[in-house]
């Protein structure tokens, strides 16, 4: 399994009663791509923190690729985190003083799987493949649009080739064709590479592009209660 979380629950150490996340069992297979939907503030982001070790819940065990996130020390966990996921978050959280190929090569020095250092090349055809044109390799995030920031992002995301990938309303800042592109890239990068991707979204009209689609309600027993 990519994912196994059993009896899994989790609050915020500031909000003692209020329980976010009360997951009992959940599995995502090696190489499935599953879109989570629910409403803000219902615990999706959380449970992507927990799912990328971020958080550690207060019960339960949190499995990834059979490892036990859960039990692993921090030190291990953030290695485990920059070897194995990937994360596109809902703000594109560039460096936006640095250009493209600074932004991905500051993700790829986090991660220490590959014996050699992810090369220039290995970044080039990267952007390459996500359209981005060389002239626009070397200017500041900030000065690049929208969509584009949002392709750096994904490239930032599998630059260590993750196994898992982890998206957080990524589409939430674009327009509707540059939502579509989006969204037919990653899925063409993530099938392609074979990754796991867990993609949570309050926006229904994204379901198409998933064979799984689920709602955080069901999987969650704290669901109803924001
Ligand atoms: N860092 C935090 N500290 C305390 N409470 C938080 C924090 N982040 C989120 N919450 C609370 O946890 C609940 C779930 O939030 P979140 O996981 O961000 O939901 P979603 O991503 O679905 O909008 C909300 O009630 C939110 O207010
Ligand atoms: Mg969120």
């Amino acid at each position: 399994m990519a994912i196994d979380l059993l009896n899994v629950r989790f609050h915020y150490p500031q909000q003692p009663n209020h329980e976010v996340l009360n997951i009992p069992l959940w599995t995502l297979p090696v190489g499935e791509q599953v879109f989570i939907h629910g409403p803000s503030g219902g615990g999706k982001s959380t449970l992507l923190s927990v799912l990328s070790g971020l958080l550690i819940p207060d019960e339960g065990q949190v499995s990834i690729f059979g490892q036990r996130l859960d039990q692993m020390p921090n030190r291990r966990r953030n290695q485990f985190r920059a070897n194995h996921i990937g994360y596109v978050f809902q703000q594109f959280n560039l460096i936006p003083y640095l250009n493209a190929l600074d932004n991905i090569q500051l993700a790829s020095r986090f991660a220490q799987r590959k014996k050699a250092p992810v090369l220039l090349g290995d970044i080039k055809k990267l952007l390459t493949d996500l359209n981005i044109s060389a002239s626009d390799w070397h200017k500041p995030a900030r000065a690049l649009s929208i969509g584009q920031q949002q392709r750096v992002a994904i490239a930032r995301a599998l630059i260590n080739k993750p196994e898992l990938l982890i998206a957080d309303e990524p589409t939430s800042s674009l327009d509707p064709f540059n939502k579509e592109a989006f969204m037919a890239l990653l899925m063409s990068m993530v099938s392609e590479n074979g990754i796991s991707l867990v993609f949570v979204s309050h926006d229904l009209s994204l379901s198409h592009y998933f064979n799984r689609v689920e709602s955080l309600n069901v999987i969650n027993r704290c669901g109803d209660s924001p």
